[in-house]
């Protein structure tokens, strides 16, 4: 069996940009280089055409017009726009007070979500933040538990982006319509691999990026629903008066082109590259199930992306894991901050305990990933898993039928 190490298999993160989409965009920089805000020469008007077929296509996979698309740097500011843009406008009374209306978000959601709207509760909003079930679902029962008179915005991931998991996204957006309240989901993880209609989805504000679906980084998008209801927004970066006046700033025109080509990709490849990723997937994980004891699938079983797994191995110490598997690239169920290894919280979130949390790896594939990439992955991890589990002492006691938590440790 023949691979190329390192291997890539953490396409959560990011993903290789696909050869078609840097096809697509090299004219961009050199010769089709005009600003589309130049509405007075030919320079400016190819690259305003270019940004014109890039809205299209970006458009044509989430089922939005063309008009209620805003190009962003990515899923960040998409988001920033979105909950900070919708909060302040919808308010119910001015900057510096209390109560200025209530908004529902989800413990586990990214911190592209989460900081902002924490920046909100600072300014004076009250925020609920839903805690999941162990399947880490958000759930539209869930929502309606939580929405009060003065709910103005709801904002739910789409998909997780650690666990993969999907929440009840139509449902949720169905309520919130029948109650009046803006709805915006962060659809970076979602977009591009499952059918997407924002119209029949409820979807009011949705957020997305480029470097998920194998296109460029720093371009994203974000949907801004324009009838039933027009959803209005308070700009974060303001100045010459692009996209409509929500978003100032010079279009990055390179950017816009490979985002708009990634999504005619996705278009195009979607159905069948997720067959064939679920096939990888449901491979991968039967192999370390049945090779392996004490382990765990994070997060409900079905209703996952195709692409990603989340798995705890008991027993292994996870910065050894990633040491013995370092040749592989995939993400670890730690967080570094500045002064230690957190545990992930989104894991923490399931009740995932610390130890487990620690032990977890997301390993996630992509286009271009293979079987034989896959198996090679399974038997290193299967392996480093059984090398680590004969050097523990605690594997010993469980072995043993020594149950670990209820021992008590003494420090000397
Ligand atoms: C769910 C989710 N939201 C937001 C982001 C941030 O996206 P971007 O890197 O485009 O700012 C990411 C990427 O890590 C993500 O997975």
């Amino acid at each position: 069996m023949s691979v190329t190490l390192p291997m890539y298999l953490d396409h959560a993160a990011t993903t290789p940009c696909d050869p078609r989409v840097v096809e697509a965009m090299l004219p961009y920089f050199t010769e089709t280089f005009g600003n589309p805000g130049s509405r007075n020469h030919s320079y400016g008007w190819a690259a305003e055409k270019a940004v014109d077929t890039a809205r299209k296509q970006v458009a044509s996979i989430i089922g939005a017009d063309p008009k209620e698309v805003i190009f962003t740097s990515g899923a960040t500011e998409s988001n920033n726009l979105a909950i900070k843009g919708a909060a302040n406008m919808y308010a119910k009374k001015p900057a510096g007070n209390t109560g200025r209306g209530h908004i529902i978000t989800a413990i586990h959601e990214h911190k592209a979500v989460l900081d902002p709207v924490k920046r909100l509760e600072k300014e004076g909003f009250d925020v609920t933040w839903l805690e999941p079930g162990a399947d880490g679902l958000i759930t539209r029962a869930m929502i309606e538990n939580a929405i009060r008179e003065d709910t103005i915005l709801v904002t739910i991931m789409w998909a997780n982006n650690e666990i993969g998991t999907i929440n009840e996204i139509p449902e949720i957006g169905e309520l919130c319509h029948e109650k009046n309240i803006v709805f915006h989901t962060d659809a970076t993880q979602w977009v591009g691999k499952m059918p997407t209609d924002v119209k029949t989805d409820n979807i009011d504000l949705l957020s997305m990026s480029g470097h998920k679906i194998y296109g460029p980084k720093g371009v994203g998008a974000l949907y801004v629903r324009r009838r039933r209801p027009r959803i209005r927004l308070s700009a974060i970066i303001e100045g010459g008066g692009q996209e409509r006046g929500f978003r100032s700033g010079t279009l990055n025109v390179t950017g816009i082109v490979g985002l708009g080509k990634a999504c005619e990709l996705c278009a195009e490849e979607r159905d069948s590259e997720q067959e064939r990723l679920l096939a990888l997937r449901q491979h991968l994980e039967t192999r370390i199930e049945n090779e392996l004891e004490v382990v765990q699938v994070n997060g409900h079983r079905d209703r996952r992306l195709a692409h990603l797994t989340n798995i705890s191995f008991g027993f292994v110490e996870g910065e050894s894991l990633m040491m013995a598997t370092k040749e592989i690239a995939m993400s670890s169920g730690s967080a570094c901050t500045s002064a230690s290894l957190e545990p992930s919280y989104v894991l923490k979130a399931l009740g995932v305990g610390d130890d487990l949390a620690h032990s977890s790896l997301r390993i996630s594939m992509g286009r271009w990933t293979t079987k034989e990439q896959v198996d090679y992955a399974a038997d290193k991890i299967i392996g480093a898993v059984l090398k680590l589990r004969e050097l523990s002492p605690l594997w010993d006691m469980h072995n043993e039928g020594i149950d670990i938590t209820k021992i008590e440790w003494q420090a000397h």
